[in-house]
């Protein structure tokens, strides 16, 4: 058989017309600048510089240090964090890395269910069970969304977990980390905090600062509200600094994804001069998404608390035939979602519920007015039943005017990437 080529083109072409044209609410994703796209194709995509700053397995790396030096020093200062390593190639290998680091096999760890939140990778189906890990999870308050302090108290000090794991995927309010610290001390747990879904809030000053609440290592992919390339960065304090140095080189990476420390790099950048305001706007544009589509009657979780704190909203769409039906519905209209589980779902194959992220459509410039008009659209899709094809129309118009990255250095006025040219050795 001939291999062609033409066909695999073809499908990213029509992949970015299906983008260019549609509603992106996808909680764990986000665009990057162009700076950042162009960087993510140049050269360093093809090379290996295993080791630390300074001190690598390989020659040829005087500039990748630069650019790495270059992209811990922002993070230290963006996050305010003691130590920083930029290699996790994802959320999971850093959350593989951090628990390789801190607990001993069997030890017992804290962290929530996958209906109240958790990611799967802290649950028994992933990294725990790398490690044979005896799983404790958070007692929830379904109601609240949120971690039930008191009983997380009592059963941190019974338990005695070696790690207590805050972060999540489903993440709408700030976990109880700083309530967490003096049992967590009491039992000489660890504490870590997935920030994948949040860290372009906390960037932007917009949620919890988990280091100064007491997080002793912050865990997180840097692609989801914080508007990088796909990849992972930790931040921890001194006193853990080998351990997780070790922990990711050489025992969970091996060559670090050169490309992506640059564009993390530039993205730490861009997110130091223009964090805050996009970060206010995406927690603001949430609420706003929230309160028109209750109004509109759906049952979006949280109304008594303001529906959400982050850049996500849930919403239990079982009365509309369950998340599975409901994202689907919306695919058609070009509005894109995913279904998630929520506290009360029993069968993992069947979320009562449906999981919005704004972020995205906040990076290319979308406010208020936009949300008011998006949650109309999802409204005549999903209680209207409304005719999808004309729905995907309109979503299709009000798209034309968003197509660029904002809150980045990109704009004609600011500052002129030159062009590299990608091809052979540049
Ligand atoms: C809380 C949390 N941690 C980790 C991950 C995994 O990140 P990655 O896909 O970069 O491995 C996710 C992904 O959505 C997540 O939500």
């Amino acid at each position: 058989m001939q291999a062609g080529i033409e066909d695999i083109v073809d499908a990213v072409r029509k992949h970015h017309e299906l983008y260019r044209d549609a509603l992106p609410l996808i909680a764990s994703e986000n665009i990057t600048s162009n700076t950042v796209r162009t960087l993510l194709a140049s050269d360093l995509s093809h090379r290996y510089a295993e080791g630390d700053v300074g001190s690598r397995f390989y020659q040829g790396c005087k500039y990748i240090d630069e650019i790495e030096e270059k992209a811990i020093r922002y993070a230290k200062e963006l996050f305010d964090a003691e130590h920083v390593n930029v290699k996790p190639v994802s959320g999971v290998n850093a959350n593989i890395a951090v628990l390789f680091a801190l607990t001993s096999l069997g030890d017992r760890m804290m962290a929530l269910s996958i209906s109240d939140g958790g990611h799967i990778s802290h649950s028994k189906y992933s990294v725990p069970a790398m490690r044979n890990l005896e799983l404790e999870t958070f007692p929830f308050d379904a109601k609240e969304m949120n971690i039930d302090v008191s009983k997380m108290v009592e059963v941190i000090k019974s338990k005695k977990p070696a790690l207590i794991l805050f972060g999540g995927s489903l993440f709408l309010f700030p976990h109880p980390v700083s309530e967490a610290r003096e049992a967590a001390d009491e039992v000489g747990a660890k504490i870590v905090y997935d920030a994948s879904h949040v860290l372009g809030l906390i960037a932007g000053n917009q949620f919890q600062d988990p280091l100064r609440e007491g997080a002793d290592v912050v865990a997180s992919s840097t692609h989801k509200t914080f508007p990088g390339p796909q990849g992972a960065i930790l931040l921890c304090k001194m006193d853990i600094k080998d351990k997780i140095e070790r922990a990711v080189f050489p025992g969970t990476v091996s060559n670090h994804h050169l490309h992506h420390v640059a564009g993390l790099a530039v993205t730490l950048a861009e997110m130091m001069q223009f964090g805050e305001a996009y970060a206010a706007q995406t927690v603001a544009n949430a609420k706003v998404l929230a309160q028109c589509l209750y109004e509109a009657g759906f049952d979006v979780l949280c109304e008594h608390k303001g529906f959400t704190k982050s850049h996500q909203i849930a919403i239990n769409v079982l009365k509309d035939g369950g998340g599975a039906a409901v994202a689907e519905q919306l695919e058609r209209a070009n509005i894109i979602i995913n279904k998630n589980l929520l506290p009360s779902d029993k069968d993992p194959d069947k979320p009562s519920g449906i999981r919005l992220g704004v972020q995205e459509l906040t990076r290319i410039g979308m406010k208020g007015s936009e949300m008011k008009e998006i949650a109309s659209l999802i409204t005549r899709v999903v209680i209207a039943k409304a005719d999808v094809n004309k729905v995907k129309d309109e979503v299709k118009a009000l798209r034309k005017g968003f197509q660029d990255a904002m809150y980045c250095f990109d704009g004609k006025d600011a500052y002129k990437f030159p062009e590299l040219k990608l091809s052979g050795y540049l």
